[in-house]
Protein backbone atom coordinates (compact mmCIF):
# COMPACT_ATOMS: atom_id res chain seq x y z
CA UNK A 1 0.00 0.00 0.00
CA UNK A 2 2.61 2.43 0.99
CA UNK A 3 4.53 2.03 -2.04
CA UNK A 4 1.64 2.94 -4.26
CA UNK A 5 1.11 5.52 -2.30
CA UNK A 6 4.61 7.05 -2.69
CA UNK A 7 4.16 6.39 -6.74
CA UNK A 8 0.90 8.17 -7.08
CA UNK A 9 1.34 11.05 -9.07
CA UNK A 10 0.52 13.82 -7.42
CA UNK A 11 2.39 12.74 -4.63
CA UNK A 12 5.61 12.45 -6.90
CA UNK A 13 4.13 15.81 -8.40
CA UNK A 14 4.30 17.22 -4.83
CA UNK A 15 7.11 15.87 -4.01
CA UNK A 16 8.90 17.47 -7.26
CA UNK A 17 8.07 20.83 -6.65
CA UNK A 18 8.71 20.64 -2.76
CA UNK A 19 12.39 19.80 -3.88
CA UNK A 20 12.25 22.44 -6.20
CA UNK A 21 11.04 24.91 -3.53
CA UNK A 22 13.69 23.79 -1.15
CA UNK A 23 16.77 23.69 -3.96
CA UNK A 24 15.71 27.65 -4.90
CA UNK A 25 15.67 28.71 -1.43
CA UNK A 26 19.21 27.49 -1.24
CA UNK A 27 19.82 28.65 -4.32
CA UNK A 28 18.82 32.41 -3.35
CA UNK A 29 20.62 32.19 0.24
CA UNK A 30 24.14 31.67 -1.61
CA UNK A 31 23.08 34.16 -3.77
CA UNK A 32 22.69 37.16 -1.29
CA UNK A 33 26.55 37.95 -1.09
CA UNK A 34 28.53 38.93 1.96
CA UNK A 35 26.61 40.98 4.41
CA UNK A 36 28.38 43.98 6.05
CA UNK A 37 29.23 43.03 9.58
CA UNK A 38 31.33 45.96 11.07
CA UNK A 39 29.02 47.05 13.99
CA UNK A 40 30.72 50.82 13.50
CA UNK A 41 28.35 53.42 15.08
CA UNK A 42 26.40 56.10 13.30
CA UNK A 43 26.58 58.30 16.37
CA UNK A 44 26.52 61.68 15.41
CA UNK A 45 26.31 61.20 11.72
CA UNK A 46 23.94 63.49 9.83
CA UNK A 47 23.10 61.26 6.41
CA UNK A 48 20.71 61.93 3.62
CA UNK A 49 19.50 59.18 0.97
CA UNK A 50 17.45 59.79 -1.56
CA UNK A 51 14.77 57.15 -2.88
CA UNK A 52 14.69 56.32 0.73
CA UNK A 53 11.37 55.48 1.03
CA UNK A 54 11.44 51.55 -0.67
CA UNK A 55 13.62 48.69 -1.58
CA UNK A 56 17.24 49.28 -0.97
CA UNK A 57 16.89 52.91 0.12
CA UNK A 58 14.69 51.98 2.92
CA UNK A 59 16.82 49.26 3.93
CA UNK A 60 19.90 51.37 4.04
CA UNK A 61 18.01 53.85 6.00
CA UNK A 62 16.38 51.51 8.15
CA UNK A 63 20.34 50.01 8.98
CA UNK A 64 21.65 53.62 9.64
CA UNK A 65 19.11 54.79 11.75
CA UNK A 66 19.59 51.84 13.82
CA UNK A 67 23.44 52.74 14.38
CA UNK A 68 22.15 55.88 15.57
CA UNK A 69 22.34 58.25 12.95
CA UNK A 70 19.98 61.22 11.76
CA UNK A 71 18.69 60.13 8.65
CA UNK A 72 17.05 62.73 5.93
CA UNK A 73 14.82 60.30 3.58
CA UNK A 74 14.39 62.70 0.16
CA UNK A 75 11.82 61.20 -1.95
CA UNK A 76 9.36 62.13 -4.71
CA UNK A 77 5.79 60.79 -2.81
CA UNK A 78 5.64 62.12 0.43
CA UNK A 79 2.83 59.90 1.53
CA UNK A 80 4.96 56.74 1.28
CA UNK A 81 7.85 58.61 2.30
CA UNK A 82 6.10 59.09 5.83
CA UNK A 83 4.77 55.48 5.55
CA UNK A 84 8.62 53.80 5.66
CA UNK A 85 9.34 56.70 8.05
CA UNK A 86 6.63 55.45 10.47
CA UNK A 87 8.01 51.97 9.97
CA UNK A 88 11.80 52.54 10.49
CA UNK A 89 11.26 54.50 13.93
CA UNK A 90 9.04 51.28 14.95
CA UNK A 91 11.54 48.97 14.49
CA UNK A 92 14.66 50.97 15.43
CA UNK A 93 13.42 53.39 18.11
CA UNK A 94 15.16 55.53 16.76
CA UNK A 95 12.62 59.24 16.18
CA UNK A 96 15.51 61.34 14.19
CA UNK A 97 14.21 60.45 10.53
CA UNK A 98 13.31 63.22 9.11
CA UNK A 99 11.22 62.88 5.64
CA UNK A 100 12.05 65.42 2.83
CA UNK A 101 10.34 66.55 -0.29
CA UNK A 102 12.77 66.37 -3.62
CA UNK A 103 11.46 65.36 -7.39
CA UNK A 104 15.27 64.18 -8.66
CA UNK A 105 13.24 64.55 -12.13
CA UNK A 106 12.79 68.60 -11.36
CA UNK A 107 15.84 71.22 -11.20
CA UNK A 108 13.63 73.27 -9.50
CA UNK A 109 12.47 70.71 -6.57
CA UNK A 110 16.24 69.94 -6.41
CA UNK A 111 17.08 73.12 -5.74
CA UNK A 112 14.46 73.86 -3.52
CA UNK A 113 15.24 70.84 -1.16
CA UNK A 114 19.04 71.86 -1.08
CA UNK A 115 17.91 75.22 0.31
CA UNK A 116 15.19 74.09 2.53
CA UNK A 117 18.18 71.10 3.73
CA UNK A 118 20.69 74.13 4.28
CA UNK A 119 18.61 76.37 6.31
CA UNK A 120 18.17 73.55 8.85
CA UNK A 121 21.36 71.57 8.63
CA UNK A 122 25.22 72.70 8.55
CA UNK A 123 26.09 68.92 8.44
CA UNK A 124 25.90 66.06 6.29
CA UNK A 125 28.62 63.35 6.60
CA UNK A 126 26.98 60.59 4.00
CA UNK A 127 25.29 61.53 1.20
CA UNK A 128 23.82 58.25 -0.54
CA UNK A 129 22.60 58.88 -4.28
CA UNK A 130 20.61 55.81 -3.81
CA UNK A 131 17.40 56.26 -6.33
CA UNK A 132 17.22 55.15 -9.69
CA UNK A 133 14.84 54.53 -12.46
CA UNK A 134 15.12 51.09 -14.52
CA UNK A 135 14.34 50.57 -18.39
CA UNK A 136 11.19 53.24 -18.18
CA UNK A 137 9.37 53.73 -21.50
CA UNK A 138 10.34 57.19 -23.05
CA UNK A 139 9.57 59.70 -20.95
CA UNK A 140 10.99 63.75 -20.45
CA UNK A 141 12.15 65.42 -16.55
CA UNK A 142 10.56 68.27 -16.10
CA UNK A 143 13.43 69.93 -17.57
CA UNK A 144 13.08 68.16 -21.18
CA UNK A 145 16.00 65.80 -20.55
CA UNK A 146 15.66 61.51 -21.11
CA UNK A 147 14.19 60.23 -17.59
CA UNK A 148 16.94 57.90 -16.86
CA UNK A 149 19.69 60.21 -17.40
CA UNK A 150 17.75 63.02 -15.59
CA UNK A 151 17.31 60.87 -12.58
CA UNK A 152 20.03 58.63 -12.34
CA UNK A 153 22.65 60.98 -12.99
CA UNK A 154 21.28 64.43 -14.11
CA UNK A 155 19.15 64.78 -10.86
CA UNK A 156 22.06 63.26 -8.62
CA UNK A 157 24.53 65.56 -10.24
CA UNK A 158 22.81 68.80 -9.43
CA UNK A 159 21.84 67.70 -5.88
CA UNK A 160 25.46 66.76 -5.03
CA UNK A 161 27.34 69.90 -6.32
CA UNK A 162 24.29 71.77 -4.39
CA UNK A 163 25.39 70.24 -1.17
CA UNK A 164 29.08 70.20 -1.15
CA UNK A 165 29.87 73.02 1.54
CA UNK A 166 28.10 70.88 4.25
CA UNK A 167 30.27 67.69 3.17
CA UNK A 168 33.02 69.94 3.17
CA UNK A 169 32.32 71.07 6.63
CA UNK A 170 31.26 67.54 7.96
CA UNK A 171 34.64 66.00 6.80
CA UNK A 172 35.63 63.51 7.20
CA UNK A 173 32.70 62.63 5.02
CA UNK A 174 31.17 60.75 2.41
CA UNK A 175 29.59 60.21 -0.60
CA UNK A 176 28.05 57.19 -1.75
CA UNK A 177 26.76 56.57 -5.66
CA UNK A 178 24.64 53.88 -6.47
CA UNK A 179 25.64 52.66 -9.77
CA UNK A 180 25.24 49.32 -11.46
CA UNK A 181 27.32 46.31 -13.01
CA UNK A 182 24.90 47.21 -15.84
CA UNK A 183 27.74 50.28 -16.51
CA UNK A 184 30.21 47.67 -18.42
CA UNK A 185 27.55 47.38 -20.95
CA UNK A 186 26.86 50.92 -21.13
CA UNK A 187 27.93 53.89 -23.34
CA UNK A 188 28.05 57.79 -23.11
CA UNK A 189 26.40 58.43 -26.83
CA UNK A 190 28.38 61.67 -27.00
CA UNK A 191 26.28 62.53 -30.19
CA UNK A 192 22.79 62.03 -28.64
CA UNK A 193 23.42 61.74 -24.67
CA UNK A 194 19.84 62.85 -24.43
CA UNK A 195 18.37 59.63 -26.57
CA UNK A 196 16.40 62.63 -29.04
CA UNK A 197 16.73 60.81 -32.01
CA UNK A 198 16.61 57.28 -31.03
CA UNK A 199 15.47 55.47 -27.97
CA UNK A 200 16.22 52.43 -26.25
CA UNK A 201 15.44 51.71 -22.54
CA UNK A 202 18.37 49.46 -22.00
CA UNK A 203 20.47 51.26 -23.50
CA UNK A 204 19.48 54.79 -21.77
CA UNK A 205 20.06 53.16 -18.00
CA UNK A 206 23.67 51.42 -18.71
CA UNK A 207 24.37 54.99 -20.04
CA UNK A 208 22.95 56.33 -16.66
CA UNK A 209 24.77 53.70 -14.45
CA UNK A 210 28.11 54.49 -16.50
CA UNK A 211 27.69 58.10 -16.16
CA UNK A 212 27.03 57.23 -12.11
CA UNK A 213 30.85 55.90 -12.32
CA UNK A 214 32.17 58.78 -14.39
CA UNK A 215 30.51 61.45 -12.09
CA UNK A 216 32.16 59.62 -9.10
CA UNK A 217 35.46 59.38 -10.30
CA UNK A 218 35.50 62.79 -11.46
CA UNK A 219 34.11 64.18 -8.14
CA UNK A 220 36.80 61.86 -6.49
CA UNK A 221 39.40 63.94 -8.40
CA UNK A 222 38.14 67.15 -7.86
CA UNK A 223 37.58 66.82 -3.86
CA UNK A 224 41.01 65.20 -3.57
CA UNK A 225 42.28 65.96 -0.18
CA UNK A 226 39.11 67.70 0.97
CA UNK A 227 38.06 64.90 3.56
CA UNK A 228 35.46 64.21 1.41
CA UNK A 229 35.62 60.83 -0.44
CA UNK A 230 33.56 59.30 -3.40
CA UNK A 231 33.03 55.96 -4.15
CA UNK A 232 30.30 54.08 -6.55
CA UNK A 233 28.74 50.53 -6.52
CA UNK A 234 26.91 47.65 -7.94
CA UNK A 235 24.00 46.25 -5.25
CA UNK A 236 23.51 42.83 -6.93
CA UNK A 237 20.91 42.12 -8.78
CA UNK A 238 18.35 42.76 -6.02
CA UNK A 239 13.81 42.36 -6.26
CA UNK A 240 12.84 45.61 -5.65
CA UNK A 241 10.21 48.07 -7.13
CA UNK A 242 12.80 49.36 -10.16
CA UNK A 243 12.19 45.58 -11.48
CA UNK A 244 8.03 46.91 -12.45
CA UNK A 245 9.89 48.50 -15.49
CA UNK A 246 11.57 45.74 -16.46
CA UNK A 247 10.10 44.34 -19.85
CA UNK A 248 9.02 40.85 -18.32
CA UNK A 249 7.35 42.26 -15.30
CA UNK A 250 5.12 44.23 -17.45
CA UNK A 251 1.96 41.82 -17.42
CA UNK A 252 0.78 40.35 -13.98
CA UNK A 253 0.80 36.72 -16.41
CA UNK A 254 4.07 36.55 -17.28
CA UNK A 255 5.21 37.72 -14.16
CA UNK A 256 3.32 35.14 -12.20
CA UNK A 257 4.83 32.40 -14.71
CA UNK A 258 8.62 33.61 -14.94
CA UNK A 259 9.41 35.35 -11.37
CA UNK A 260 9.82 31.75 -10.03
CA UNK A 261 12.41 31.15 -12.18
CA UNK A 262 14.38 34.28 -11.43
CA UNK A 263 13.56 34.23 -7.83
CA UNK A 264 16.15 32.87 -6.95
CA UNK A 265 19.06 34.82 -8.36
CA UNK A 266 17.77 37.96 -6.60
CA UNK A 267 19.40 39.43 -3.80
CA UNK A 268 16.52 41.01 -1.15
CA UNK A 269 16.46 44.39 -0.63
CA UNK A 270 18.26 44.29 2.52
CA UNK A 271 20.87 42.14 0.78
CA UNK A 272 21.36 44.82 -1.64
CA UNK A 273 21.85 47.62 0.98
CA UNK A 274 25.02 46.10 2.33
CA UNK A 275 27.70 47.00 -0.06
CA UNK A 276 25.95 50.97 0.27
CA UNK A 277 26.38 50.41 4.11
CA UNK A 278 29.70 49.29 3.53
CA UNK A 279 31.11 52.09 1.62
CA UNK A 280 29.01 54.32 3.97
CA UNK A 281 30.51 53.00 7.24
CA UNK A 282 33.29 51.02 6.85
CA UNK A 283 36.35 52.35 8.44
CA UNK A 284 38.80 50.59 6.55
CA UNK A 285 37.58 52.67 3.30
CA UNK A 286 38.32 56.18 5.33
CA UNK A 287 40.93 57.44 2.82
CA UNK A 288 39.76 55.31 -0.01
CA UNK A 289 38.18 57.85 -3.04
CA UNK A 290 37.34 57.17 -6.90
CA UNK A 291 36.85 53.16 -5.89
CA UNK A 292 33.92 51.13 -7.19
CA UNK A 293 32.92 47.89 -5.05
CA UNK A 294 30.27 45.12 -4.87
CA UNK A 295 29.84 42.80 -2.61
CA UNK A 296 31.38 44.49 0.26
CA UNK A 297 35.01 44.54 -1.96
CA UNK A 298 36.61 46.92 -4.57
CA UNK A 299 36.07 45.80 -8.29
CA UNK A 300 37.41 46.37 -11.25
CA UNK A 301 34.99 48.91 -13.59
CA UNK A 302 34.70 48.57 -17.57
CA UNK A 303 37.67 50.67 -19.38
CA UNK A 304 35.08 52.97 -20.52
CA UNK A 305 34.31 54.38 -17.04
CA UNK A 306 38.03 54.99 -15.88
CA UNK A 307 38.04 57.05 -19.01
CA UNK A 308 39.34 60.68 -17.98
CA UNK A 309 38.31 62.66 -20.70
CA UNK A 310 34.86 61.39 -21.08
CA UNK A 311 34.47 61.89 -17.36
CA UNK A 312 35.49 65.48 -18.18
CA UNK A 313 32.93 65.87 -21.23
CA UNK A 314 29.75 64.69 -19.24
CA UNK A 315 31.07 66.92 -16.01
CA UNK A 316 31.09 69.79 -18.70
CA UNK A 317 27.75 68.80 -20.17
CA UNK A 318 26.23 68.02 -16.92
CA UNK A 319 27.10 71.73 -14.95
CA UNK A 320 25.49 72.91 -18.67
CA UNK A 321 22.38 71.26 -18.64
CA UNK A 322 21.85 71.73 -14.77
CA UNK A 323 22.96 75.48 -14.99
CA UNK A 324 24.70 74.48 -11.73
CA UNK A 325 27.34 77.48 -12.40
CA UNK A 326 24.69 80.44 -12.94
C1 LIG B 1 22.31 46.84 -20.82
O1 LIG B 1 23.00 46.03 -19.89
C2 LIG B 1 22.49 44.74 -19.68
C3 LIG B 1 23.34 44.04 -18.69
O2 LIG B 1 23.36 44.68 -17.49
C4 LIG B 1 22.48 43.96 -20.99
O3 LIG B 1 21.85 42.72 -20.79
C5 LIG B 1 21.74 44.76 -22.07
O4 LIG B 1 21.88 44.07 -23.28
C6 LIG B 1 22.29 46.16 -22.17
N1 LIG B 1 21.48 46.89 -23.16
C7 LIG B 1 22.01 47.46 -24.22
C8 LIG B 1 21.04 48.07 -25.18
O5 LIG B 1 23.21 47.53 -24.42
C1 LIG C 1 24.08 57.25 -30.53
O1 LIG C 1 22.89 57.86 -30.97
C2 LIG C 1 22.68 57.78 -32.36
C3 LIG C 1 21.42 58.59 -32.66
O2 LIG C 1 20.36 58.26 -31.82
C4 LIG C 1 22.53 56.32 -32.76
O3 LIG C 1 22.34 56.23 -34.15
C5 LIG C 1 23.79 55.57 -32.35
O4 LIG C 1 23.63 54.20 -32.61
C6 LIG C 1 24.07 55.78 -30.89
N1 LIG C 1 25.38 55.21 -30.54
C7 LIG C 1 25.55 54.35 -29.55
C8 LIG C 1 26.95 53.92 -29.29
O5 LIG C 1 24.62 53.94 -28.83
C1 LIG D 1 43.44 58.01 6.87
O1 LIG D 1 44.30 59.14 6.84
C2 LIG D 1 44.50 59.73 8.11
C3 LIG D 1 45.27 61.02 7.91
O2 LIG D 1 46.29 60.88 6.98
C4 LIG D 1 45.20 58.73 9.01
O3 LIG D 1 45.40 59.29 10.30
C5 LIG D 1 44.35 57.46 9.12
O4 LIG D 1 45.03 56.48 9.86
C6 LIG D 1 44.02 56.90 7.75
N1 LIG D 1 43.04 55.82 7.90
C7 LIG D 1 43.16 54.64 7.28
C8 LIG D 1 42.09 53.63 7.55
O5 LIG D 1 44.05 54.38 6.51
Amino acid sequence: MASSFFKSRPVQIASAIGSLVGLGCILKDSMQGKHFDNSVTAKGKVVLITGANTGIGKETAKELAFRGAKVYMACRDQEKCEEARKEIIEDTKNSNIHCEQCDLSSFESIRKFATNFKQKEQNLHILINNAGVMRCPHTLTKDGLEMQLGVNHMGHFLLTNLLLENLKKSSPSRIVVVSSIAHTRGDINVTDLNSEKSYDEGAAYNQSKLANILFSNELAKRLQSSGVTVNSLHPGIVDTELMRHMGIFKSYISSFFIKPFIWPFLKTARSGAQTSLFVALDPSLDNRTGKYFADCEAKETSPQAQNEDLGRWLWAVSEKWTKLTS
